[in-house]
């Protein structure tokens, strides 16, 4: 009929039009890919996010992987990180179909790992007005507490050297329990040490396999963990597996680890620069006098900002964000990028571009200071657009509150000489976190 013969000549022209563009469209930059093995090697590398940003120095901002079937597009630069999650956010809101997505969310209902879809967006956005609620009414104070329970903790240490990244994991996570079911966890509750214990499998299992998710690789798959994790994770908590609790697992994951090793980081630089932490102190002190401070002070305290922005900056905790799909056929600084391509938004490497950062591996929150040259505007450490880190404004009050509070109190010191100074390296899996290091906490004249 005229219409189906309408509909045949469309596609055909569509077609055409695609394969034209194809053709015009130099094709990406990217090392040598092996028979077989593609570009594996490339991606089974200690500390991938630094890895990747060395191929940037060679290949660019934009360059391809192979690995199976898949092209992987790496993408280090801000500006292009931009045109695909912001400007063409529909073009590459999609995430890959992975193993362990599966397993974390039991048949892909997670935020984070399941795919653009209506009943994803309509989850998203339930989710998202319900943490804006939940926000609005009571984030403030439930930060301000655990914020004082922590000073507490710190306390009762009496200034002996300490490893503090499991009293900021429960800081952290207490945080969301709250919010969600009203409910805190004592650090030796066996709930809690469950819950933790799950979210490590999980994050170990997603950052084990965080590329042979992508399906090219079912050899690492572990058999014996599907569907039960995120149910056992409930169950640690003594909560039954509702939406409201689906939604727990999704907020538990993206918003424990990443913030605790967000202030392991924090302290761990404030030791190799003790001045830093002078600054920010007798920042607080003129500003707030004896008072604790309000995040509406923020704007008031321009040291803690710059600081929290640095260590962001350096070390965006989720490295390599979590990995995108084309949704169909679109283009990333002219080159072309075909439906179902991966693209890693590799935010560390543009967090260390030396065409935006001067010396951008040296840790100076000054460099956010006045007259100091550096925008916030360069920074994405929570991605952009429809993938957008759902707990941003969460996770923003969080750094300022806990760290303005943990700096009002306490004194953070070496353990030792030079040699205890924390290795600055870090490891890189989903989290990128620094290596576990010891700290004396030494409470400041009127704590
Ligand atoms: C996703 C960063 C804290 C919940 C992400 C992404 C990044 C990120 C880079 C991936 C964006 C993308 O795919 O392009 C961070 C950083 C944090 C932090 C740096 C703290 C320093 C939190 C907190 C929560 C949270 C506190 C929850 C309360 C989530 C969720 C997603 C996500 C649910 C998945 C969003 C989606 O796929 O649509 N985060 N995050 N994050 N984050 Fe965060």
């Amino acid at each position: 009929s005229c219409s189906q013969s309408k509909a045949v000549g469309s596609t055909l022209l569509c077609s055409i039009n695609q394969l034209f563009h194809r053709s015009l469209s130099p094709s990406l930059p990217g090392p040598l890919s092996l028979p077989l093995l593609g570009n594996m090697l490339e991606l089974t590398r200690d500390h991938l996010p630094n890895h990747l940003t060395s191929l940037a120095r060679r290949y660019g901002g934009i360059y391809r992987l192979h690995c199976g079937n898949t092209t992987i597009v790496v993408l280090s630069s801000a500006e292009m990180i931009r045109e695909a999650l912001v400007k063409k956010w529909s073009d590459f809101a999609g995430r890959p179909h992975s193993y362990t997505g599966d397993i974390v969310s039991g048949g892909g209902q997670s935020i984070s790992l399941g795919d653009y879809s209506d009943t994803w967006r309509t989850h998203r956005r339930l989710t998202h007005s319900a943490l804006q609620r939940c926000s609005t009414q009571s984030l403030h104070s439930v930060i301000q507490k655990q914020a004082l329970n922590l000073r507490q903790v710190l306390l009762d240490y009496n200034e002996t050297p300490v490893d503090l990244s499991e009293d900021f994991t429960v800081a952290a996570s207490n945080v969301i329990t709250t919010l969600v079911f009203g409910k805190e966890y004592d650090k030796s509750s066996p709930e809690l040490q469950r819950l933790h214990g799950c979210l490590n499998e999980i994050v170990s299992l997603w950052g084990s396999s965080w590329i042979s998710a992508l399906d090219s690789f079912p050899l690492l798959r572990d058999e014996g963990t599907g569907g039960t994790v995120t149910a056992s994770l409930l169950q640690s908590l003594g909560q039954p597996l509702g939406e409201k609790e689906r939604v727990v697992v999704d907020l538990l994951i993206g918003g424990t680890e990443t913030t605790a090793a967000w202030l392991c980081w924090t302290v761990a630089f404030l030791l190799h620069r003790p001045e830093v932490q002078c600054r920010v102190y007798s920042e607080l002190c003129t500003v707030l006098d004896t008072r604790y401070p309000q995040y509406s002070d923020r704007l008031k305290l321009p040291c803690l900002s710059a600081l929290i922005s640095e260590v962001l900056r350096l070390r965006p905790v989720a490295p390599l964000a979590v990995p995108h799909r084309a949704t169909r056929d679109s283009s990333i600084a002219g080159y072309c990028i075909p439906k179902d391509t991966i693209v890693i938004p590799n935010l560390y490497g543009a967090h260390h571009d030396p065409a935006i950062w001067t010396e951008p591996y040296d840790f100076k929150p000054e460099r956010f200071l006045d007259g100091g040259g550096a925008s916030t505007r360069a920074l994405l450490p929570f991605g952009g657009g429809a993938r957008l880190c759902l707990g941003e404004s969460i996770a923003k009050m969080e750094l300022f509150l806990f760290t303005a509070y943990l700096l009002r109190d306490f004194e953070f010191l070496p353990s030792g000489n030079r040699e205890t100074l924390p290795d600055l390296t870090g490891v890189a899996s989903v989290v990128l976190k620094v290596k576990p290091f010891q700290v004396i906490v030494r409470p400041r004249p009127f704590t």
